[in-house]
């Protein structure tokens, strides 16, 4: 349900609570690398990566003390131990150089197998899903919030990685380091580390505290901002530019000032942070010159003691980061992660049934209805809406090579009917009858192949005429069409548009822009007329494709369609307009709304053969008829 994630994120109210996200975290990015990641990145990330990682740290760990020979060589004028230090030191300076540069192939390996492999798991998981599950589009299964969470993913993926699992091993490596030369500064350490972390963990938490309210409100003016960008038009025809821009800067100045001061405080937070850090760190310093001081070490082991605390303070540094930002992504993959699991609402059957090819079966709908859920509304919504009754009790029936239409008003369902019976969802109650067989039982991608379907929209994609005509064909069935049998067909459902007629077969090459930008509403709906066509299908199914054209164009879809209904194919148009229907369909169906419905009445108000006898008997249909102006 969330729009996004981070409105329902519940900020923690207590460092329990913080903790308890934190492991949901790690519970959520474990889930991300067992489903994911391919194994073939895995690989390089368990016997190449890490290894190698930690490899290279341990190196450059032992460094400082490798020097430290140098120095006291020098200090006790000892010309082997200077020779042996600098020839030991050299070595590892080359190792080290070695294993960062067999390091970073690892991860630019890994980086592109795991972009790769987390694209195409979440492809292929959308893809599974079933359509009805895609309409409910401001639900779980919502593109910009699983594109956020893909990128996140790869994000906390890169980070774990790359900073969260070297800083740990760096500050595992020199904490033990220091603990070897000596245990006073081992322990004194050991207090910085446990006030710093538990300290980080507090401000951390204080961050999702004070943070996740401000990032609520600047994403929803950052909505309100995308909305008025995008009807920019609409602001301006009505003259509110003015008003507008006033309205979201003085937004914008009353949250950011809430967010500076929060952040000016967490900055102060910070600095005392860092200087109790500093203080620690300063002291291991000390003892260790102290005890140079007294005689109880050599000078050259000063060295590593003030190169580790170094490193060990920045590191510090680095893990609280990693954790926090860990958490800070944690809803945005959490989001993704729901949407992507999410369980095909529908799924062939074992052994479902095989729809061949030759076969042309009657449908029957038997008593069939439909509940919209009501967390499928709008966002928000959800908790004052009910479940939606769309359909009930519906029954009718497509003979093979009958042309039904189905009429109604706006909401009465029809669309609805229209979607169960391409099957993005299954009814509620009652059956669809393929050949007296469930459709249940029927294999979808048989049933798939049964039909083509026009939409109310169409769905043109960003390419050529050919590349949206043949879009339904397999590779095969593109490879047996000729392009004047294309030519021919773009002529017969006249998408020859404009100038494309001058260039022949040319005008297949057309490119027709993003949504098919290009070209008008009915270009767009000859083309998929066309499209639908080619496909060959015994049954076509169209929903309102004239509702948004003028006549005049609407004649010439009418004709489109009119052309592939020749012949024996069965066809399912749903229409508000009756001028589209009359002249192509021999069956008409009526269909009330669901609340006009009384009892032991049919939703399905008329069935008949003609429009004259249906102005006899469908008061629904006498109204929409003379509201249209038709003469019957
Ligand atoms: N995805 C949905 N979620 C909830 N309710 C829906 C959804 N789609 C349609 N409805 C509701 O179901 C009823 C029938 O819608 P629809 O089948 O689209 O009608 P028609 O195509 O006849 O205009 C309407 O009241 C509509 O608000
Ligand atoms: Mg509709």
């Amino acid at each position: 349900m969330a729009e996004d994630p981070k409105f329902d994120r519940i900020a923690p109210k207590n460092f329990r609570e913080y903790l308890r996200d934190f492991r949901r975290s790690l519970g959520i990015y474990k889930w991300v690398w067992d489903n994911m990641i391919s194994a073939e990145s895995k690989k390089w990330a368990k016997h190449k990566f890490i290894p190698l990682a930690i490899l290279a740290i341990a190196i450059g760990t032992s460094q400082p003390f490798i020097l430290s020979k140098v120095f006291d060589g020098l200090v006790t004028k000892n010309l082997s131990l200077i020779v042996a230090g600098v020839v030991i030191y050299s070595i590892i300076l080359y190792a080290e150089r070695w294993t960062m540069y067999f390091q970073q192939i690892a991860r630019e390996w890994m980086l592109g197998l795991n972009y790769g492999s987390v694209d195409k798991k979440v492809t292929e998981l959308m893809f599974e899903k079933s359509m009805g599950q895609h309409l409910q589009e401001n639900a779980v299964l919502n593109v910009s919030n699983i594109d956020k969470g893909k990128w996140k993913t790869l994000d906390v993926q890169a980070m774990l990685l790359f900073e969260g699992i070297p800083s740990i091993a760096t500050l595992l490596f020199v904490y033990i380091g220091i603990w070897i030369i000596s245990w006073v500064a081992g322990s004194i350490i050991s207090v910085v580390v446990f006030t710093y972390i538990i300290w980080s963990l507090y401000l951390n938490q204080k961050v999702m505290q004070q943070i996740l309210p401000i990032d609520k409100e600047l994403r929803s003016l950052n909505r309100y901002r995308y909305e008025r960008w995008e009807k920019a038009e609409r602001v301006k025809v009505s003259g509110r530019s003015g008003d507008e821009l006033k309205y979201m800067t003085d937004r914008f100045n009353a949250v950011i000032k809430e967010d500076r001061n929060f952040w000016i405080w967490y900055i102060r937070q910070s600095r005392l942070k860092g200087a109790v850090r500093d203080m620690g760190v300063l002291c291991a310093m000390l003892y260790g010159i102290w005890l140079v001081w007294i005689g109880n070490w050599s000078v050259g082991l000063l060295y590593p003691l003030f190169a580790w605390t170094g490193q060990f303070k920045n590191n510090l540094w680095r893990v609280s980061e990693v954790e926090h930002q860990l958490n800070w992504h944690m809803p945005a993959v959490k989001a993704m992660i729901d949407a992507v699991t999410l369980p095909p609402a529908i799924k062939d059957r074992e052994n479902a049934l095989n729809l061949k090819e030759y076969e042309h079966p009657s449908i029957e709908f038997r008593s069939v209805s439909y509940v919209y859920p009501a967390g499928n509304t709008e966002q928000g919504l959800a908790h004052i809406k009910s479940n939606h009754h769309a359909l009930v009790g519906i029954n009718f029936i497509i003979e093979p090579g009958q042309k039904v239409a189905l009429i109604g008003e706006s909401g009465a369902g029809k669309s609805t009917i229209m979607r169960l019976l391409l099957r993005y969802m299954d009814p509620d109650g009652g059956e669809i009858l393929v050949g007296g067989v469930n459709l249940r039982d029927i294999e979808l991608n048989s049933w798939t192949r049964y039909h083509a379907y026009i939409a109310q929209d169409p769905k043109i994609f960003d390419g050529t005429i050919e590349y949206n005509l043949t879009y339904g064909l397999s590779q095969d069935e593109k490879s047996r069409l000729a392009r004047a049998d294309l030519w021919q067909i773009m002529q017969d459902f006249r998408v020859d548009f404009r100038d494309f007629k001058s260039r022949k077969d040319k005008g297949l090459d057309v490119r027709v822009g993003r949504g098919g930008i290009e070209l008008s509403g009915g270009e767009k709906q000859r083309l998929m007329i066309a499209a639908a066509a080619i496909q060959n299908p015994k049954l076509l199914v169209v929903d309102e494709a004239t509702s948004s054209l003028d006549s005049t164009i609407e004649k010439q879809v009418q004709d489109g369609l009119a052309k592939v209904l020749s012949g024996r194919r069965s066809a399912f148009i749903v229409a508000h307009r009756l001028s589209t229907v009359r002249e192509i369909c021999d069956r008409f169906i009526v269909l009330r709304s669901p609340n006009e419905v009384l009892e032991g009445e049919s939703q399905i108000e008329a069935q008949a053969d003609s429009f004259e006898e249906l102005y006899e008997i469908s008061s629904t249909f006498r109204r929409l008829a003379n509201d249209q102006g038709l003469t019957i």
